[in-house]
């Protein structure tokens, strides 16, 4: 009976009766098929259990919000003593009014905060705050980055028209003189830029900012008028307590939140400076959901554990241990592995292997074994990883790494 027996019956009924079984990210094709659980019933702490009743050590982390680890529980305690009082009021509560308080105390750049429930909604807010603020059009973005999955920014294919694209232009990470380059062709036409704090582009090795890179932008952000957007929606609270601009030294006008931010639980955060509390007040945007107190309470209990217990350290640590581990045991077996990307969201890529074939073959081998590498996105550590999970894993990869390196071969071999 195949390991994931039970996942691919459930895949089976899902076909039939929700467009492609699963769709999004979360679908099989961008993992791999056959190899992969494709559902889970339940996680806690590192790990998680697929329907098979599989159990793995988990270096997703939910894609990156798990940042304490999985059910935590005071996360959990605190967020069921607030649905016990109702889960959706008419107006919003107390709350909402905490947690902002907490992230204008705590965050440098922010002046005031506003919540919704995924990253694509802050991200689409903050543009228009931009263009709110500049009554101008056109946004920058990096090649290469994401942002969600709305028209004006997806890189999938699909029911996007070229006019909701059309205000939208790409520059390179790390590279502010293709910023500078569009600010000269669009005079006066340029609201925003909106970047990552480093580039992670999903199938390649992961940038650090170079040392001048954000002081470039900000420069060239003040002298045309653009307001400067951080979208940390990927690593903030994980690289930093007080937000990766801080690690990094940015000086952004906005910056947009969402996945560490409460733990697993839906809610977005979008902060600014007071400059923009104008555009932030005349721009409506709203959600049936956004106002729900739940994920506000997991948040404001999210972020205080993530500052008592200097989570972004722990995990720095952790994550340094699992990057030395992977280059000593890459090396040793003959590859060029590469590490890439904060130690709390390492990426393991082979220089000679740009198609990613060994990164899929050592992923299918280490899901049989009970660990969930992802081969195409960088991986997440949480709070909940202990030292042993991490040799653990690294035992796993040195055992696994032979045959992945050997079935890599063979597929190029025979790739037509
Ligand atoms: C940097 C970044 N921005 C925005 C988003 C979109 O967030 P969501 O999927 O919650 O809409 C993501 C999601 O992966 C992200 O990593």
């Amino acid at each position: 009976v195949s390991r994931h027996a039970k996942s691919q019956a459930l895949f089976e009924r899902a076909c039939k009766v929700i467009p492609g079984g699963i769709y999004g990210h979360k679908q099989p094709g961008f993992g791999l098929p056959g190899s992969a659980p494709y559902y889970a019933t339940k996680s806690e702490g590192a790990r998680f259990w697929d329907v098979d009743g599989n159990e793995y050590i988990d270096f997703l982390c939910g894609w990156g919000p798990v940042v304490l680890g999985h059910a935590h529980p005071a996360v959990e305690a605190a967020v069921r003593e607030e649905m016990a009082k109702g889960t959706c009021p008419d107006l919003p509560g107390p709350a909402m009014v905490n947690l902002a308080e907490h992230m204008v105390d705590k965050i440098s750049v922010a002046d005031w905060a506003v919540f919704a429930k995924n990253g694509i909604d802050v991200t689409t807010w903050a543009i228009r705050l931009a263009r709110e603020h500049t009554n101008r059009p056109k946004i920058v973005v990096a090649h290469g980055a994401y942002h969600g999955a709305a028209a004006w920014c997806t890189t999938h294919p699909g029911g996007v028209t070229e006019e909701e694209r059309s205000d939208v232009l790409r520059m390179t990470f790390n590279d502010a003189s293709s910023l500078e380059k569009l600010v000269e062709a669009n005079p006066e036409q340029i609201a925003g830029v909106i970047l990552t704090p480093y580039h992670h582009p999903t199938y390649r090795p992961q940038q650090l900012p170079d040392d001048d890179f954000w002081s470039d932008v900000r420069r060239i952000c003040n002298r045309a008028g653009i307001v400067l957007v951080l979208d940390d929606i990927r690593v903030g609270f994980r690289l930093a307590k007080a937000g990766s601009h801080a690690h990094f030294a940015i000086d952004p006008d906005l910056v947009c939140y969402s996945k560490a931010l409460a733990n697993g639980h839906p809610i977005a955060a979008l902060v600014g400076r007071q400059k923009m509390a104008a555009a932030a007040e005349r721009v409506f945007m709203s959600g049936t959901y956004w106002f729900s107190s739940a994920p506000m309470v997991a948040a404001l209990t999210t972020l205080q554990i993530i500052e008592r217990d200097a989570v972004p350290t722990k995990i720095a640590v952790l994550g340094e241990r699992f990057k030395s581990g992977l280059l000593e045991i890459t090396h040793r077996h003959g590859t060029s592995g590469r590490v890439t990307g904060p130690p709390c969201a390492p990426y393991l890529t082979f220089d000679e292997d740009p198609d990613l074939f060994l990164n899929q073959e050592l992923s299918r081998e280490l899901f049989a074994h009970g660990i969930y590498l992802h081969p195409h996105h960088h991986a997440f550590i949480s709070a909940a990883h202990t030292e042993a999970d991490i040799d653990k894993t690294l035992e796993v990869v040195d055992h696994c790494l032979p045959t992945a390196i050997e079935r890599a071969a063979s597929i190029k071999r025979n790739w037509p």
